[in-house]
C-alpha cells in the first residue's frame, strides 16, 4: 500500500476548506461528483442506533469530524472452506477471547462452514455473532445439499453472506439469485452481508462504479429503507481477494463514498448514513488501521487473516 496519511485527517482538512459549500444543495447525480464531494455526501442526519444488530457507537471515531455519521464497526471473518471441527473450535475460542477485549463500538462476527455452525456457536459467547457463508432461497424440499435460512436460523445464525465473489464466479450465482437470497435471509429475521465488487478488468476499464451500481440495484430489489437496518454491504474488489493486493485506503475510500452516495440517491440520507460498508480483500493486521481510519469504511470482511487467531485478534482490536 502507498504510505498515505490517515484518511480522517484528510477529511478534516477538506471539511475546513469546504465548510462554506455545505450550505449549498448537494447534487444528486453521485457519479458526477468529484471524490472530495463524494466523501462529504453522507452527513448529518440521524444514525439508526443498533443498525444491523451492531453495538451503539459509544466511542467517537478517531479524527471524525462532527458532520460525519458516527457508525459502529463490524469486523467479520470469512473462514471459507477451511478448518476441520477441532480447528474450528480452537479458532472460535481464540476469536471469543480476542473479542472480549475489543472496543465497545466494534461488532465481531465469524462466517463459518455449515457443519461447524453449532459447535462454533456454542463457543463464541455473547460478543461474537455467528455467521454463515451462503444459503439457498427455497423454504425446504428436494434440493440436495442446499441449506435453507430456517436451518441457519435454528442453529443460532445471525449473519449470512450473499453474493460473495467466489459464489458468483465458482458457483454461478447471478444477481437475481443473490436478490432472492437477500430477501429470504431478511424474511427469516437474520442479517445479510451483501458482497459486491469489481473484477480487475472492470477496475482497469473504469467500470467500478457501474458494477457496484448494478450489483446494488439488482441485489437489493424489494429491500425497503426499513429493511436496510438488517443489511451490511461488503465492498470487496475481486482483484484484492486472496491476492495479497489490498486497495489503498484512498482507492477503497473513493468507492465506499460512491456506495454511500448510491444509498443517498436510491434510498435516503438516513439510510446512507446508517449503512455499514465493510471493506474486504487481503485485510490483515498491518493494513487494517489505515483502512478503518477512512471516513466511509465501517469494518472489514476478512478471509485469510481470519484463520489465524493472532492476526484476527489484532484486526478486531485495530487502532482507533
Ligand atoms: P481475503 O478474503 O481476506 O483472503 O482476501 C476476503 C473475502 O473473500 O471475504
Amino acid at each position: 500500500m502507498l504510505p498515505l496519511p490517515n484518511c480522517k485527517e484528510l477529511m478534516k482538512e477538506l471539511m475546513k476548506e469546504l465548510t462554506p459549500r455545505l450550505a449549498a444543495p448537494v447534487p444528486t447525480t453521485s457519479n458526477m461528483l468529484p471524490t472530495s464531494m463524494l466523501m462529504l455526501s453522507g452527513s448529518a442526519s440521524g444514525y439508526v442506533v443498533g443498525s444491523a444488530g451492531l453495538p451503539a457507537p459509544s466511542v467517537a471515531r478517531a479524527g471524525a469530524v462532527s458532520m460525519m455519521a458516527d457508525r459502529p464497526y463490524l469486523i467479520a471473518g470469512n473462514w471459507k472452506m477451511n478448518t476441520v471441527l477441532s480447528e474450528a473450535k480452537e479458532l472460535a475460542k481464540e476469536v471469543a477471547d480476542a473479542a472480549a477485549k475489543s472496543a465497545d463500538n466494534t461488532g465481531v462476527a465469524v462466517c463459518v462452514p455449515f457443519p461447524f455452525l453449532t459447535a462454533v456457536g456454542d463457543i463464541l459467547g455473547d460478543k461474537v455473532a455467528l455467521g454463515a457463508q451462503d444459503c439457498y432461497y427455497e423454504d425446504s424440499g428436494a434440493y440436495t445439499a442446499a441449506v435453507s435460512t430456517s436451518m441457519l436460523k435454528s442453529v443460532g445464525t445471525t449473519y449470512v453472506l450473499a453474493g460473495h465473489s467466489e459464489r458468483r464466479a465458482t458457483f454461478g450465482d447471478t444477481d437475481a439469485d443473490i436478490n432472492k437470497k437477500v430477501l429470504k435471509i431478511l424474511g427469516e429475521g437474520m442479517k445479510c452481508i451483501l458482497c459486491i465488487g469489481e473484477l480487475k478488468e472492470e477496475r482497469e476499464s473504469g467500470e467500478t462504479f457501474n458494477v457496484c451500481d448494478t450489483q446494488l440495484t439488482e441485489g437489493l430489489k424489494g429491500v425497503s429503507a426499513e429493511m436496510m437496518k438488517d443489511i451490511v454491504i461488503a465492498y470487496e474488489p475481486v482483484w484484492a481477494i486472496g491476492t495479497g493486493l489490498t486497495a489503498t485506503p484512498e482507492v477503497a475510500q473513493e468507492t465506499h463514498a460512491y456506495i454511500r452516495s448510491w444509498f443517498k440517491e436510491n434510498y435516503d440520507e438516513k439510510v446512507a448514513d446508517a449503512v455499514i460498508i465493510q471493506y474486504g480483500g487481503s485485510v490483515n493486521d498491518k493494513n487494517v488501521d489505515e483502512l478503518m481510519g477512512c471516513a466511509d469504511i465501517d469494518g472489514a470482511l476478512v478471509g485469510g487473516a481470519s484463520l489465524k487467531g493472532d492476526s484476527f485478534s489484532a484486526i478486531i482490536n485495530f487502532k482507533q
